[in-house]
């Protein structure tokens, strides 16, 4: 894991298996990892991941489960069995929903023989700042949020977290170096900020100590998606 290229995740937030695939082929190879969300999946079904595995990606199939623990265990058992690499839970779902949905994934790799998923939770959603936090009735910020639910993700047997690079040092200092995390909200120097709130650049969020960088529009709606993960990755080397 000591390429740029094996630390970025290319969100592919696209609504076909036709689009998906197209776009992966204009890589030609830049990238390693590739992120199905919500928007891809509900498209597609599971299918997509197997046509993406078979072009040689990993894919972080990013479907923020958020239910009872064992529709979620299920849920993360057919996740995993569908062939993806890493799959993410919503910490606010408590710790036993984390705990059975960690589980059940592991079960399913090895009775289908995969390598064990990483399991990982979302704690508090990139796009949201402080006063969004406060309309639900949250009192902390959202650093405090993140690193509360990281600790509970952690308690529950959870590879990692979901969470902004502004959390991650705190986040590691807390449940050690090998706690995984996964940060969106990433904005090369020359991209739009969108609808991300808290944001960092490539290089400062791996200097925060970020395992995965998750990139979706700075890539995909470039001009050139290419050059865009090229330049992103050239970013990453800076760090
Ligand atoms: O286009 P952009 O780089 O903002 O895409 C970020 C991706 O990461 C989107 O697919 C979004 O769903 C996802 N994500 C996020 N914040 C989280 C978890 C996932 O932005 N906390």
């Amino acid at each position: 894991m000591n390429q740029p290229k094996d630390k970025l995740i290319a969100a592919l937030d696209v609504d076909s298996q036709e689009e998906a695939m197209a776009a992966v082929e204009r890589m030609e190879g830049a990238l390693a990892w590739v992120k199905v969300g919500a928007r891809l999946f509900s498209a597609t079904g599971p299918s997509v991941v197997g046509l993406l595995k078979q072009q040689g990606l990993k894919v972080f199939l990013d479907l923020k489960f958020h239910d009872i623990p064992a529709t979620v265990a299920s849920a993360c058992a057919n996740a995993v069995a569908s062939g993806a690499d890493m799959i993410n839970v919503h910490a606010l779902g408590g710790r036993a929903m984390m705990a059975e949905g960690a589980a059940a994934a592991r079960n399913a790799a090895k009775a289908s023989g995969h390598s064990s998923p990483i399991v990982i939770a979302v704690t508090v959603l990139t796009s949201m700042g402080p006063e969004d936090l406060r309309l639900l009735g949250f009192n902390q910020s959202p650093e405090e949020l993140a690193l509360h639910l990281a600790c509970e993700a952690k308690a529950a047997g959870l590879d990692g977290v979901v969470a902004s690079a502004h959390e991650v040092a705190a986040i590691k200092k807390v449940n050690g170096p090998d706690f995984v995390v996964v940060t969106p909200g990433i904005r090369p120097a020359w991209a739009s900020v969108d609808d991300q709130k808290r944001i960092m650049t490539p290089a400062q969020a791996l200097g925060m100590g970020a395992d995965f960088l998750v990139v979706g529009r700075p890539i995909f709606a470039a001009a050139d998606p290419k050059a865009a993960a090229l330049q992103t990755l050239k970013e990453m080397e800076e760090e």
